[in-house]
């Protein structure tokens, strides 16, 4: 017998319930393709264009200089959690304790904890459709079911909150929220979050809110549009979870750090999570962001008045073409514009504006069914590479149409 040729031990079958991201498929995809020379735009991945300002990286290598390069607490640094729960309150308008504070590594693991700690096999999710997909790839990971609420175009890819009640089963234990949202960029209004927040009360629900975006709120043109938390409103601070974090506002993404702003009744349980992952954030990480959210925001007003004007940019460019309409995103910084090329998916659209365009954008099928006939744009990119892409979209859907 040959032991070199025996097959590998077998996995859990749960593994295959395990969803993923395509941004990060379609950047490996992108960069084979320009390893092998050939130029690619990146309207891909989420993550801000922006260098990290200068006072937060000078604050993280102090901290390391200064022997922050240990162990801490696993919920957070007192520094850190401080300061975090002086930022929330402030942006908020609420009044959020340093004990309401986990620290994370990155927003992310705010998602994983809070679903790990509220669903059981066979309890029922509610998730926008399209959304990010790490919702639904958790949901299921657990042995639960997400039920997808579709997102409007025609509402500014805002829900229907009676298609939401709709969805509301003895099994629904957690509504998923994401305002700015991701992919479409769209906003909810608080009438929109007293809808949910009726919901979660009467039916006794978790809400997490993904606030990960609620920095990049853009104008409305009648100064209307604002960040608005569910959290404020009445009741709901015992059964909201807030994610947030700096890897969007503050250019940060690959310093890993985010946090989640919990009740007393499942704080707990979501450090024991991270204290079973991760131990805690790096230390030296938290100082950084620390004097982030302390320090001059300057940068972070430049950064979204850039996007805003991005923004512009990426949406009339999108609706000059024949085939293409795009709705003006209210926050983050992604177009969703809708794409009519009949006879293909959006994920063939997508991959054939890859491989014979040299741009990578994101179907909109993997952020959930709703998302077919979509294309994501992240406008996280310099204007001349905004204009270039915007071309080879131009080019690649004209082609695609004459065919
Ligand atoms: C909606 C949403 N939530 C959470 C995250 C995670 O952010 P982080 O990089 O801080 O883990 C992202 C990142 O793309 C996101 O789009």
């Amino acid at each position: 017998m040959n032991l070199d040729s025996l097959a590998p031990p077998p996995l859990s079958p749960r593994m295959a319930d395990l969803g993923t991201e395509s941004a990060f498929e379609v950047l490996a995809r992108a960069r084979a393709l320009e390893a092998t020379g050939r130029r690619i735009v990146h309207l891909q991945i989420g993550e801000p264009d922006f260098e990290t300002a200068p006072h937060v990286i000078e604050a993280g290598i102090k901290a390391l200089r200064d022997g922050f390069t240990h162990y801490g607490p696993t919920a957070g640094l007192p520094v850190a959690r401080d300061a975090i729960a002086r930022y929330v309150s402030r942006t908020r308008g609420i009044d959020v304790s340093p004990d309401s504070v986990i620290v994370t590594p990155g927003g992310k693991p705010v998602i994983y904890y809070s679903i790990l700690a509220i669903l059981d096999r066979g309890d029922e999710a509610i998730i926008p459709d399209p959304s990010f997909p790490i919702y639904e790839s958790v949901v299921r990971y657990v042995g639960a079911t997400p039920v997808p609420v579709p997102l409007d175009y025609d509402r500014d890819f805002r829900f229907d909150p009676d298609e939401m009640r709709r969805r509301i089963t003895p099994r629904t234990r957690l509504i998923v929220l994401n305002s700015p949202h991701n992919p479409t960029g769209g906003v909810l209004t608080p009438s929109d979050l007293e809808d949910v927040a009726d919901m979660a009360r009467e039916h006794d629900l978790w809400v997490l809110s993904d606030e990960i975006y609620s920095r990049l709120v853009y104008d409305d043109g009648a100064g209307g549009r604002a960040h608005h938390s569910i959290a404020c409103l009445p009741g709901m601070r015992d059964r909201t979870i807030i994610l947030d974090g700096f890897s969007k506002a503050y250019a940060m993404t690959g310093w890993r750090l985010g946090y989640g702003i919990a009740p007393a009744s499942i704080l707990p349980h979501l450090v024991r999570l991270q204290v079973n992952v991760a131990s805690c954030t790096a230390s030296f990480v938290q100082i950084a962001g620390a004097a982030a959210l302390d320090g001059p925001q300057d940068r972070v007003d430049d950064m979204v008045a850039e996007f805003e004007a991005r923004r512009t940019l990426v949406v009339d460019g999108l609706n000059e073409i024949d085939g293409v309409e795009c709705r003006d995103p209210g926050g983050a910084f992604y177009a969703f514009p809708r794409i009519d090329v009949p006879g293909m998916t959006a994920k063939q659209v997508a991959d054939s504006l890859l491989h014979e365009e040299g741009v990578a954008v994101l179907s909109g099928a993997a952020f959930g069914a709703n998302g077919e006939g979509f294309l994501r744009l992240s406008f996280a990119n310099s204007r001349s590479e905004l204009v270039e892409g915007l071309a080879r979209i131009r080019h690649g859907i004209t082609r695609l149409r004459q065919r």
